[in-house]
């Protein structure tokens, strides 16, 4: 293997405005791995556009997920971030490992089922074959660690399955990925049916606490948010909201879920409430302090990118030029 570190990989799409959900399932988990592992952190906007978009509010959202990601701590001189469209490799890898996918896996994939669901009027190719882009985002940069939240782990078992598929027949090619779920704040729920999950595109604003909301929404969300007709905050049976809230508490303030109950202990939904969106607001607003300053500062924000596409488009072509003459390619003149 010709890596000096371990490789991690991750990404996210510019298609909304983020939520806690995301913060808290993958990007606050990002930074740790700075030290130790390379790290690849992208702004998947191809896989954007399997649904529509408008296109000036996808350039604005692109700049604005770069802009978080340096805003929840990714330095990027410490981080290869970048644009996935920046780098061709995405695209052609994607097309490639198409042909070592089937129909049949693609059409089991739940996010699938879900989107062409909600998109009727859409259920374009792309939306079909976007696990296999996935696959190529993270098997291009031979990628050991894949930190997503729990909804990603099917895609990420398909990557894996390819990755072997492709393995076996061609003999070692890829290494095959890990995924890196965090246990307690893997899976947010809706504020307003806390058995669903919490999703940036809710058309209920009540449902989803954004990045970016300021405190006083904070605190108002979380203040509205469903719980059930009993006063204790504890774990159990028809407790889905309460215990979404305290999965939340656990997450912004480090305590475990026992601690939390002993807290709260015969203090009623008011009080804790009032405590998650606090901890909430606390740790989001320096976040959108830095996110204030860099999202005015444009030029610097195109410097990252440029570079970013630059590290990555070059990490890309020992593995490129490796597949193509595995399946057969001839060697690409220099035009
Ligand atoms: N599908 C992921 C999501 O919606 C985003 C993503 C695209 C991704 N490519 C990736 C995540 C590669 C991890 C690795 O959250």
């Amino acid at each position: 293997m010709y890596k000096d570190k371990k490789v991690v990989f991750s990404g996210v799409q510019p298609s909304g405005t983020l939520t806690i959900g995301n913060y808290l399932g993958a990007i606050s988990n990002f930074k740790k791995f700075s030290d130790d592992y390379r790290c690849y952190y992208c702004v998947v906007d191809m896989h954007a556009i399997t649904v529509r978009q408008n296109p000036a509010e996808l350039r604005r959202r692109t700049y604005e997920t770069l802009a978080l990601y340096m805003a929840c701590g990714l330095d990027p001189a410490k981080n290869v971030l970048f644009v996935q469209s920046h780098v061709s490799g995405h695209a052609e890898l994607g097309w490639i490992l198409d042909c070592y996918t089937m129909f049949g896996e693609l059409g089991r994939m739940t996010q699938f089922k879900d989107k062409s669901a909600k998109n009727a009027d859409n259920i374009n190719a792309g939306l079909f074959t976007y696990p296999t882009l996935m696959a190529a985002d993270i098997l291009l940069y031979q990628t050991d660690l894949v930190p997503v939240g729990a909804d990603q782990k099917q895609h990420l078992e398909l990557a894996r399955d390819i990755a072997m598929r492709f393995n076996g027949i061609y003999g070692d090619t890829f290494v095959v990925p890990e995924g890196y779920i965090p246990q307690n704040a893997a899976k947010i729920m809706s504020l307003a049916e806390p058995t669903k999950k919490m999703s940036k595109s809710d058309e209920n604003e009540n449902a989803v606490v954004r990045i970016l909301d300021p405190r006083d929404v904070i605190l108002r969300k979380f203040k509205r948010a469903v719980t059930d007709s009993g006063s204790e905050v504890r774990r159990g049976e028809g407790k889905d909201g309460v215990e979404n809230l305290m999965s939340i508490y656990s997450a912004f303030t480090g305590k475990t879920m026992d601690e939390i109950e002993r807290e709260f202990d015969g203090r009623g939904y008011g009080d804790f409430k009032a405590a998650v969106g606090e901890a909430c607001a606390d740790k989001l607003t320096p976040i959108q302090d830095e996110f204030n300053r860099l999202m005015a500062d444009k030029a610097y924000l195109e410097k990252v990118m440029a570079e970013g596409a630059r590290e990555a488009a070059h990490d890309t072509l020992r593995t490129m030029s490796k597949v193509r003459r595995k399946v057969g390619f001839t060697e690409m003149p220099r035009y």
